[in-house]
């Protein structure tokens, strides 16, 4: 696997594997890499001639109080595990690569990130939208992996992709979970093994209204409710938030009656962890 840092050497990178006729495929990450991030590494390798993986913790989307600075890091084992992957290249860019000490360009999807994660933490879809578009220019994918543990940046890149022109596939990944429900995430690591236990209410209030509606339930703000509430049961976690949305809007869901997008988000202790449910069109 060859580590790049330099847009220079990745731009020359690129351009020759397309060049030669190969697809290149983009796995964007932020590093401390789990089964999560191999997912998307693995399906990249079944489908593109090279895989590129983008590690880098950006900045601009990170806000004021958050945890930029403590975001957890691991170069060298990360370097083991997408190599054991088959990764071609691993562009692992400085700050300063990426952003001039003057930078002044921001990428703003106006519609999708009112709500959501885009209310409790303002300014973060501008930093991943304009990182993604810095790194869709530098490393040429034809294809770039997500994970729909990020329902809302999936929609968020997907109509960027649209609006922008760009020229990029993007490929939508199912969310991978420990062997007790709770999704995979780098934050997981903030968890104590009392407060990991208590990270299950998260796919728990997730299930259960997902069954409320099966059975027949159609009151959006009753199912919003009932996730909530089921949170709440839980002492150690907190309610960022729990909404029922339109699955391609994101606009609340009154009525359930199209494929609707359970999400929610939780404190619990020192970590802010999000998962979701897409509850298909039901009539
Ligand atoms: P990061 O949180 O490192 O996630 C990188 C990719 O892995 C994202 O597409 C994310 O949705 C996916 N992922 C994380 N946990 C997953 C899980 N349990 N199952 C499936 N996929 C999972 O998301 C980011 O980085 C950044 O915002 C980024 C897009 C790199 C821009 O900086």
């Amino acid at each position: 696997m060859r580590i790049v840092k330099t847009i220079r050497e990745m731009r020359a990178e690129a351009e020759a594997r397309r060049h030669a006729g190969e697809i290149v495929g983009l796995v964007p990450t932020m590093g401390f890499f789990h089964e999560g991030h191999l997912s998307l590494m693995r399906r990249a390798r079944a489908e593109c001639g090279i895989v590129v993986v983008s590690l880098f913790v950006n900045p601009t989307q990170f806000g004021p109080g958050e945890d930029l600075a403590a975001y957890p890091r691991d170069f060298e084992r990360d370097c083991a595990l997408a190599g054991a992957e088959g990764v071609d290249v691993l562009f692992a860019p400085e700050t300063g690569e990426m952003y001039a000490g003057d930078h002044a360009t921001f990428v703003n999807v106006e519609r999708l990130t009112g709500n959501l994660c885009g209310a409790s933490r303002p300014g973060h879809f501008r930093g991943v939208a304009t990182v993604v578009a810095k790194l869709f220019h530098v490393c040429r994918p034809h294809r770039a992996y997500f994970g729909l543990k990020d329902y809302q940046q999936v929609r968020v890149i997907e109509t960027m992709i649209r609006d922008l022109n760009f020229d990029i596939e993007l490929v939508r990944c199912p969310i991978v979970r420990e062997p007790d429900g709770a999704a995979m995430s780098s934050r997981n690591s903030y968890l104590s093994p009392e407060e990991r236990r208590a990270a299950t209410i998260l796919r728990r209030s997730l299930v259960a209204a997902g069954k409320r509606i099966e059975q027949g339930e159609r009151d959006g703000a009753a199912i919003a409710r009932q996730l909530r509430e089921t949170i709440e049961t839980e002492p150690l976690a907190s309610v960022d938030y729990a909404e029922v949305v339109d699955a391609e809007s994101l606009a609340p869901l009154g009525r359930i009656d199209s494929a609707a997008l359970l999400a929610v988000a939780v404190r619990i202790g020192r970590a802010r962890l999000i998962d979701n449910l897409v509850v298909e069109a039901v009539t």
